[in-house]
């Protein structure tokens, strides 16, 4: 290779540093990438690849490809979007000072957890990225958004069921990056979780970022408050949170001083759901479409700030166990849902509160600008009139949150006093502090002013003078002010001006006058944009200091906003306060499935009503015919009892429910399901965790398990796992458990605790009519026919289905095997309804048929055919 540019070394020296991170290299007004980087960017965001020596042969130019540095950002977003990391290097000293080579360094390392611009991140949506530690002792994990300073962490104690734990957690909070120690790395299995089914990026970061010392001292020196709530002895979660500070300093390297409280949980605290119950449970998408339209969150989120937003899916995916803060809760959505007023006034003022938690993270991570100073003080500018809201209402939650709603006047004031209502995009070229703020400023703006009139009076002064009419004072950015002279005049140009250019019609000169005042005008320009931009420093500074109470006050938005959210749609949609406690009692009168019964068009939903408990009516075998309603009802349930344990209010006419600790739902494989994982394996592998992890507390929804594999195999599973976990000296747990098996009915009476229910249906002719509503009892028909003929499936090959039931109905099922009609013109026998033709060729001796006896014989059976 040729000899390698002073500049081409130092890219490549800090390309080796960072193998992994397509590097950003700052060269004037762009980002310019080289080599391989340069390849692939091309090719990922379509750009044209060039080269800097074109005067070299091919082979050895050197491929190039740029963004330009104001619009960077839409470029990064979609390289990360993509899985990539971005390391992006600034010029470190200014080109027009510098000797020789410009300095340059990485200042940041942006990949999917590190994000933090407004334009990379979903407003309604945390960010997360998480570390995890794993040694013999167990599994520590640490979830940390930087973009609204929030931490979490928990651990495991080692054991067998440690990973499933970890991946639950891990399922719900759904990083968009993880940084994994050794012994994570090496977790089978869990980098293929991540990868796979969370679509996380994935790293094996430095053991020494996780080592315990080194850990302690990061997590102590970071954190200001919430630190008492970590055990002492938790060394893992610990360890968890150092090794992912370690790595945001590292690959940060700036204040991250906005990360400041730590929140330790452990998992007992909340019903703990896997991915899979989240999925098929529909909470923030559809199992489908990957769409918000159709999941629980569509029904319940009616939150008006990001911060909200972002919280109602906490709350979502984490329901409480303790009845008691359950109740706080409820009692505040129930004062909300009493007084309508309070409600929409509530709703109005939350409409306008701007995302106080990211704008203080930005203003900390120093990318904020004026706009985000002033959005700030508008959000905050809200909340007393949120505070003068809640304090009639009567519960100790929403006192206790009007208390905590803090609205920094002071700082406030002075944002408003210090900052223009809408200052421009850039801090850097001034205009953006207000009249009467600064002194200093005021007396420089006036000197620029006065500049226009001063200059406006030396024109006119000096036309005067000279007697020059056709001149004009202008500026130009090579030369600064000129006096321009029109050609016709020029005779009459006084001695001491200087000739600076030629235009085609004008000669443009400047005087010691003109010179003079320029300086004036001109350094006023230069120190009012300096001055600017250290009072913004300042200003920031100040704000810094409130990361704690902005991020509170922020905080308690959110909890009153999501509280609303749910007093709203309890408004909106008839629900009821569910009576939430720790009995076995799981009791619903006309319960509705929330989303459904919105989606519903032309027909009105249909309640049902649910009795389960710890004895008689511990389990549920639902059976009826397809699109009976049986998914739909179990799911209905497990929602209702998740709303309730969320503190919000059910679609029912009432309903008690005695605190589940996890909900499961399992639905038999079948390719409808998810991009090909729903594989007859896999089902298994979701009903062995199961078991494996269900308690006698726990709500299981059981939807056609077995159906993936052979009639007789699939029944025998389900009828094992269904004994399994109605048997009271076994699991004992509630389940609700709808099958096509009907088989599987007389297992009422031979198993305590298990009951028959079935989704009525009628049939009319051959049509079924759906009643929707659950009765005691087991289904004698599937009317599967009847359904694939209501889809519009052809009525040749209904006709020909009917035909196959009957045959086999006769046989019974000791004769699923079925007669093929096959097109070709062979035509079987016992298609053509020949079971006389059949019976009589049983009966016959060939032996003793004379030939003409067998002609005879022959002509009978056609007839009998035909
Ligand atoms: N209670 C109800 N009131 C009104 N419509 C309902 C009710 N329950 C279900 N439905 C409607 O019936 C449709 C089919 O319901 P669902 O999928 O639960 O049937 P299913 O019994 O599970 O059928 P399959 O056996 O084929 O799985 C739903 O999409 C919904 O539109
Ligand atoms: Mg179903």
């Amino acid at each position: 290779m040729a000899e390698l540019t002073p500049m081409m070394k130092q890219y490549l020296e800090m390309k080796d540093r960072n193998p992994d991170s397509i590097l950003f290299f700052r060269l004037g007004d762009f980002y310019e990438m080289f080599f391989d980087d340069a390849k692939l960017v091309s090719k990922e965001l379509d750009l044209t690849l060039t080269t800097r020596d074109r005067n070299k042969p091919p082979e050895e130019r050197t491929p190039m490809c740029g963004v330009p540095y104001h619009s960077c950002e839409s470029y990064i977003a979609r390289l990360i979007a993509k899985g990539y990391k971005v390391a992006i290097c600034e010029q470190t000293e200014d080109p027009a000072t510098a000797k020789g080579l410009v300095d340059r360094d990485i200042i940041r390392i942006i990949s999917p957890g590190t994000v933090i611009s407004a334009s990379m991140l979903e407003e309604g949506k945390n960010n997360f990225l998480s570390a995890v530690y794993a040694d013999e002792s167990g599994v520590g994990l640490c979830l940390c958004d930087i973009s609204t300073g929030e931490v979490f962490a928990t651990s495991f104690p080692a054991g067998p069921e440690a990973q499933d734990h970890l991946e639950n957690e891990l399922g719900r909070f759904h990083p968009t990056e993880a940084v994994l120690s050794q012994g994570a790395w090496t977790l089978a299995g869990l980098t293929d979780f991540l990868k796979d089914r969370l679509d996380c990026m994935c790293q094996h970061w430095e053991e020494e970022g996780f080592a315990l010392d080194h850990a302690r001292e990061m997590v102590n020196k970071q954190f200001t408050a919430g630190l008492e709530t970590l055990p002492a002895g938790d060394t893992a979660a610990v360890q968890a949170t150092g090794g992912l500070l370690r790595y945001l300093y590292d690959t940060q390297k700036t204040d991250l001083g906005h990360i400041a409280a730590f929140s330790y949980y452990t998992t007992g605290q909340f019903m703990e759901l896997d991915l899979t119950a989240r999925q098929t449970l529909e909470l923030t998408e559809t199992l489908r479409g990957k769409e918000k339209k159709g999941s629980l969150l569509w029904v319940m989120d009616k939150t008006r700030t990001p911060m909200g937003h972002r919280l109602i899916r906490g709350w979502m995916e984490r329901p409480l166990l303790s009845p008691v803060q359950i109740a706080r809760r409820q009692q505040a959505v129930g004062d909300l849902v009493e007084d309508i007023i309070t409600r929409e006034e509530l709703t109005l003022t939350l409409r306008e509160v701007t995302d106080l938690e990211r704008l203080i993270g930005r203003v900390v991570y120093g990318t904020a600008g004026g706009r985000d100073l002033t959005a700030l003080a508008t959000g905050l500018g809200k909340l007393p009139r949120i505070r003068e809201l809640l304090s009639p209402c009567s519960s100790a939650l929403l006192q206790s949150l009007a208390e905590q709603l803090d609205d920094l006047p002071e700082l406030r004031e002075l944002l408003q006093r210090a900052l223009v209502d809408e200052p421009p995009f850039s801090v850097r070229e001034g205009k953006f502090i207000r009249e009467g703020y600064s002194e200093e400023v005021d007396r420089l703006r006036n000197v620029m002013d006065h500049g226009a009139d001063m200059l406006a009076d030396l024109e006119a002064r000096t036309k005067e003078q000279t007697g020059i009419k056709n001149m004009k004072v202008g500026y130009n950015k090579v030369f600064g002010y000129y006096i321009e002279v029109a050609k016709s005049q020029t005779n009459l140009v006084p001695e001491g001006w200087v000739r600076k250019q030629t235009t085609v019609n004008s000669e443009r000169y400047i005087s010691q006058e003109l010179k003079d005042l320029e300086h004036t005008i001109l350094s006023a320009q230069d120190k009012v944009v300096a001055l600017e931009y250290q009072l913004f420093c300042e200003l920031k500074d100040t704000v810094c200091r409130h990361v704690t109470q902005v991020q509170k006050s922020a905080a308690t938005v959110a909890q009153v906003d999501v509280l609303n959210s749910f007093a709203t749609v309890a408004a909106a949609g008839n629900y009821c306060m569910p009576q939430v406690d720790n009995s076995s009692v799981l009791n619903i009168v006309e319960g509705r499935h929330p989303v459904v019964e919105k989606m519903l068009k032309d027909s009105l939903f249909v309640p049902n009503d649910t009795h389960m408990d710890d004895g008689d009516d511990l389990c549920a075998i639902i059976t009826g015919p397809n699109m009976a309603g049986k998914s739909t009802y179990m799911r209905q349930v497990a929602l209702i009892t998740l709303m309730a344990q969320m503190g919000s209010f059910v679609p029912a006419k009432s309903a008690h429910i005695g605190v589940v600790d996890r909900v499961f739902t399992r639905i038999g494989a079948s390719d409808d399901l998810s991009a090909g994982q729903s594989t007859f394996m896999v089902e298994m592998t979701e009903v062995a965790q199961l078991l494996k992890n269900a308690t006698r507390r726990s709500l299981l929804i059981l939807d056609e398990i077995g159906r993936g594999t052979s009639t007789y195999d699939g029944m025998a599973i389900a009828r094992s796992v269904l004994e399994y976990c109605a048997d009271k000296r076994r699991l004992g747990c509630k389940t609700l458990f709808a099958t096509h098996y009907h088989e599987l009915t007389v297992l009422e009476g031979e198993i305590p605790g298990v009951k028959n229910y079935n989704i009525a249906a009628k049939k009319r002719k051959d049509q079924v009519i759906f009643l929707r509503k659950i009765v005691r009892g087991g289904a004698d028909q599937s009317y599967g026919i009847e359904v694939a003929q209501l889809a519009g499936v052809p009525d040749r090959v209904i006709k020909r289905a009917r035909e196959i039931l009957k045959e086999l109905e006769a046989g019974g099922v000791e004769r699923p095997v079925v007669s093929v009609r096959e097109d070709s013109g062979q035509v079987s026998l016992g298609d053509l309804g020949g079971e006389t033709v059949l019976k009589k060729l049983r009966m016959t001796d060939v032996n003793i048929l004379s030939p003409i006896e067998a002609l005879n014989l022959l002509n009978e059976l056609k007839q009998d055919l035909n």
